[in-house]
């Protein structure tokens, strides 16, 4: 395509933002790679492009001075006195009647790319029962259908995606046949991407033609439910609540009856669910209250004093992390989607592999460039009411993240038999366990058996006894 008097305003945009470097390799484009380059380059936002370049990239943002900094409170996961058990049968029977009603569905988010995990696929896919070796997206299907049954109501499940992983996901779950859910019950939507650059504030390109681009982050899930049309699908629906959780976390109690009845209860519009941290810096979120909001303050960003700070009886003064696990209101959505609310952006130092000015691809193995990334707890202290319900970790939160050591396959592993055997024994099952108290044995309990402790007794005699070293699936 020759220079045109479009291209050449284009340049010129480009020049006035510093950005000219994306038309370098034009004149060795093809003409639907120069059409394609022009399409992308005339998608960005520049002006806003600058602010970020300024502010989050060039700039070494600070994290914002926290006025008014205090630990959030919370529910605990068994009612303290007499009032608050009152509290909690109400909610549950709150709860259960709006899961019942049709008006909670499922929202998971799985977009990101599991590097840590050195798991090639979307993170989804990756299979983690200790027996039937199901997959995430396996085991939390199983999870709606037998909630579905159990409240005998449509519980539709919304996965975003990025494009990254978007054909491949929806290729895995065609391929198995949605995990006998209807799929007309299932959407999977796209979440968007930012465009990623090197330290000095160029935008990279990833081709010659290409753009560099990362999704979004979590927080993308706002604008994309919105974009996809998933948003409009849930009032037609009638969905007024999303229960939210990470593709990483197949311990995850999903339609849980008392935290949505504590949140409406409580007029909430986003709430999450928290562990007692197993020590001052593990890598999960902090709850806080900030100016009277509850703020979720990342582990990187809290100072270490605050961290370590201990209260008289021992425990940490900011001991609750944030596991990732939310109530969301479909209105709360829509008002977010309104003009004037972003989430704010963070910046991650990362390799980006890119075409150097001399058209050369480079894979660096030093971090080189910045991605952008909205996290979905920002939106908390946006929200005019918020609620904690602190929960047991054993029983609802066993991350898939690395490899090895922490949150590793194996350990996500240990922690799915640990939970099934303190099921089972709850109902007087004799699971046999080990001199150092772990079980001597493999279980595994399928969604459609029990989806907590409390459905076990019923199906005591379809239980077989354990002996040491058994294998024993209950389905
Ligand atoms: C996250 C939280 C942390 C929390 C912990 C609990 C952040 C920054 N931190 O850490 O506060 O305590 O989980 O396990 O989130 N995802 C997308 N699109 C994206 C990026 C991520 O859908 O653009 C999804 C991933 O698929 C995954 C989840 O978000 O399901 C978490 O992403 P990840 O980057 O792994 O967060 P963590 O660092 O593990």
């Amino acid at each position: 395509m020759p220079e045109t008097t479009a291209t050449e305003g284009v340049r010129k945009l480009l020049a006035e933002h510093r950005q000219e470097h994306l038309l370098t390799f034009w004149p060795q484009l093809r003409e639907d790679q120069q059409g394609s380059l022009l399409a992308q380059v005339q998608e960005l936002d520049l002006p806003t492009i600058r602010d970020w370049v300024e502010h989050l990239v060039t700039g070494q943002p600070q994290p914002p001075i926290q006025h008014d900094f205090v630990p959030a409170p919370s529910y605990p996961p068994q009612p303290r006195d007499a009032s608050e058990e009152r509290k909690y049968v109400q909610a549950i029977e709150l709860g259960t009647q709006r899961i019942s009603q049709g008006k909670v569905a499922a929202l998971t988010v799985a977009g990101g790319q599991g590097t840590r995990l050195g798991f090639d696929g979307p993170k989804g896919s990756f299979s983690i029962s200790p027996i039937r070796k199901k997959t995430l997206f396996r085991i939390f299907a199983e999870t709606i259908a037998a909630v579905s049954r159990r409240y005998g109501a449509v519980c539709p499940w919304y996965v975003m995606t990025s494009p990254l992983n978007h054909e491949q996901t929806l290729a895995i779950f065609k391929a198995d046949d949605f995990y006998g859910l209807d799929p007309r019950n299932v959407l999977i939507f796209q979440q968007g991407t930012l465009p990623n650059f090197s330290l000095d504030g160029r935008i990279l390109l990833a081709e010659k033609d290409q753009i560099a681009r990362s999704p979004d982050g979590h927080g993308g899930c706002i604008r994309a439910l919105a974009r996809s049309g998933a948003l409009a699908d849930m009032k037609k629906r009638g969905v007024e609540y999303l229960t939210y959780w990470q593709v990483d976390n197949p311990l995850v109690r999903l339609f849980d009856p008392l935290f949505v009845g504590l949140h409406v209860l409580d007029g909430a519009q986003m709430s999450s669910k928290a562990v007692i941290k197993n020590g001052p810096k593990e890598k999960v979120g902090n709850f806080c209250l900030v100016d009277g909001k509850v703020t979720v303050i990342e582990y990187s960003d809290l100072p270490d004093e605050l961290a370590g700070k201990r209260r008289p009886d021992g425990s940490l003064a900011f001991q609750l992390g944030s596991i990732a696990i939310h109530i969301i209101n479909r209105t709360f959505v829509e008002h977010l989607n309104t003009k004037g609310h972003t989430l704010p952006l963070h910046r991650a130092v990362k390799k980006i592999p890119y075409i150097d000015p001399q058209g050369r691809r480079v894979e660096p193995k030093e971090p080189n460039g910045v991605k952008l990334e909205s996290f979905i707890f920002d939106a908390i202290p946006l929200a005019e009411r918020s609620i904690i319900l602190e929960i047991v970790r054993g029983e609802q939160f066993a991350p898939v993240k690395n490899a090895t050591g922490e949150d590793s396959a194996e350990a996500t592993h240990r922690m799915m038999i640990e939970r099934a055997a303190v099921w089972l024994e709850s109902a007087g099952v004799k699971v046999p366990r080990k001199p150092d108290g772990s079980p001597d044995c493999i279980l595994e309990i399928a969604p459609s058996f029990a989806l907590d402790a409390e459905d076990i007794p019923a199906k005591r005699d379809q239980i077989p006894p354990i002996k040491p070293g058994d294998e024993v699936y209950l389905a």
